[in-house]
Order: structure tokens, then C-alpha cells, then sequence
């Protein structure tokens, strides 16, 4: 059986006290209500996790995981953070390639590769984020473009160190729109993208990865996207904001 998962990306969203009082309450409410076999990642900005870590009962269901790290191991980087760093404090998860680094940070498929890369030397479950945008969407070619991106930054991996990645199929055109793709959409992406692993590395390993859905999934949809067969979970950018949205997406998730 693959993992479940729901991830909560934050983005550059919260004040410190505003974070603190969002993962105290999503701790709260994950606690006293059934949260299943899912694993909760909440990925808030880098600044806060050493903070919210203080918040997550060790040993539970709720995970912490960082937005981004840098592919290079220390050095004069400045303003980065090491995946080293990541694993010190704490840290599970690490989202890599999400549309707005592809977007604004100029990230390449060769350097999410190396992301990748330092991000499993650190013993980190990388969320690997993939997606075309509108205008590929409607030419009708995207399937074949998303495949690429997995087999660029991730197909190098052997399949040892496969078994340690997350996939989040994120449309870019779903992304904070309110677009959401059908659940019927969803899961023929997943199951494609599910082949195209299996292609490579074979069923079992397909079998066993986790493929995320995300973009503008909410407490009124997430319940008929998790019921595809093919998606194992989500991540959730503005549902992920307030406690209560985000609890009834984790609760979804069955
Ligand atoms: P959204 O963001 O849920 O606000 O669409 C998802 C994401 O970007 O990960």
C-alpha cells in the first residue's frame, strides 16, 4: 500500500504569530479528529520551522517539510538553504519544483536533478512538483511535456532511491485560480504519469509512489479527487491557510 499524503504549502504567507497560531490549531484538530493512514506535511516558510516543530508532537502523523533547498551542499550562497540544514532541524520533506520556483527562480529540470540529489544524500523525501501551464493544456501536447519533466530531474534515480520520492501533479493553469482540474482529469494524468514510472522502473515501483494532486483543491472538491484510484493525497496551497479548510481536506483523504 502507497502513502497517503496531504501536504500544506504555506508559500510566502504568516507572520510568525500568525503561523504559530495556524499549526496550533491544525495540531489540535489532526489530534481529535480521524486522520487515517494519512500523513499531514505542513510546509511553511523556511524562517518558521525551527518554531513549529515545537508545536508537532513527535512520532505522529504530522510531518514538517520546506519549500525549497539548495542543490549545493554549504557555501557562499547567500540568502540559500542547504538540505543539510533541512535534515538538522528537523525536517521530512522538501517541495521541490513547484511552478512558481520554475516560474520566478528560473529552476531547470537539470538543476531540480540536483535538488533532488541532495535533497535524498540527506535523507529528505523530496514532494517533486510537475505541471504544464494553460497554453500547453490547450494545445493538447501535456502529457508528454510533464513526462519529461519527471524523466529529466528524476529518471537518473535508481530505484532505490525512487522509493523515496513524492510526485505532485500541479496544472499550473488549477494553480490559486480556482480552476480545479476534474477529478476525471486528475486521475488520467496520474495514471499516465503512474506508466511512465512504471516504464521505467517498473510496477512495483510505481505502484508504491505516492502521486499528489494540487491547485486550488478545497474542502468542497478534495473529496472526489482523493477518491481516484490514482491520486494518493494532495497539496494544498490557500486551503492549507486556515485550520479548518485544511483539517476537512485531511479528512478526505480516505
Ligand atoms: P493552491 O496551490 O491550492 O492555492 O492552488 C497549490 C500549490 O501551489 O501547491
Amino acid at each position: 500500500m502507497r502513502k497517503r499524503i496531504v501536504a500544506g504549502n504555506w508559500k510566502m504567507n504568516k507572520t510568525y504569530e500568525e503561523a504559530m497560531a495556524l499549526v496550533s490549531e491544525v495540531v489540535n484538530m489532526v489530534k481529535d479528529e480521524v486522520v487515517g493512514e494519512t500523513e499531514v506535511v505542513l510546509c511553511p516558510p523556511s524562517v518558521f520551522l525551527t518554531s513549529l516543530k515545537q508545536y508537532v508532537p513527535a512520532g505522529g502523523r504530522i510531518a514538517l517539510g520546506a519549500q525549497n533547498c539548495h542543490e549545493k551542499a554549504s557555501g557562499a550562497y547567500t540568502g540559500e538553504v542547504s538540505a543539510a540544514m533541512l535534515q538538522s532541524i528537523g525536517v521530512q520533506y522538501v517541495i521541490l519544483g513547484h511552478s512558481e520556483r520554475r516560474q520566478y527562480f528560473n529552476e531547470t529540470t537539470a538543476q531540480l536533478a540536483e535538488k533532488v540529489n541532495a535533497a535524498l544524500a540527506n535523507g529528505l523525501t523530496p514532494i517533486f512538483c510537475c505541471g504544464e501551464s494553460l497554453e500547453m493544456h490547450e494545445r493538447g501536447d501535456y502529457v508528454g511535456f510533464v513526462k519529461e519533466q519527471i524523466t529529466q530531474s528524476l529518471f537518473h534515480l535508481s530505484p532505490e532511491q525512487f522509493a523515496s520520492i513524492v510526485i505532485a501533479y500541479e496544472p499550473i493553469w488549477a494553480i490559486g485560480t480556482g480552476l480545479t482540474a476534474s477529478s476525471q482529469q486528475a486521475q488520467d494524468m496520474h495514471l499516465a504519469l503512474r506508466q511512465h514510472l512504471a516504464s521505467h522502473y517498473g510496477d512495483e515501483v510505481a505502484q508504491n509512489t505516492p502521486i499528489l494532486y494540487g491547485g486550488s483543491a478545497n474542502a468542497q472538491n478534495a473529496a472526489e479527487l482523493f477518491a481516484q484510484p490514482d491520486v494518493d493525497g494532495g497539496l494544498i496551497g490557500g486551503a492549507s491557510l486556515k485550520s479548518r479548510d485544511f483539517t476537512t481536506v485531511i479528512k478526505a483523504n480516505k
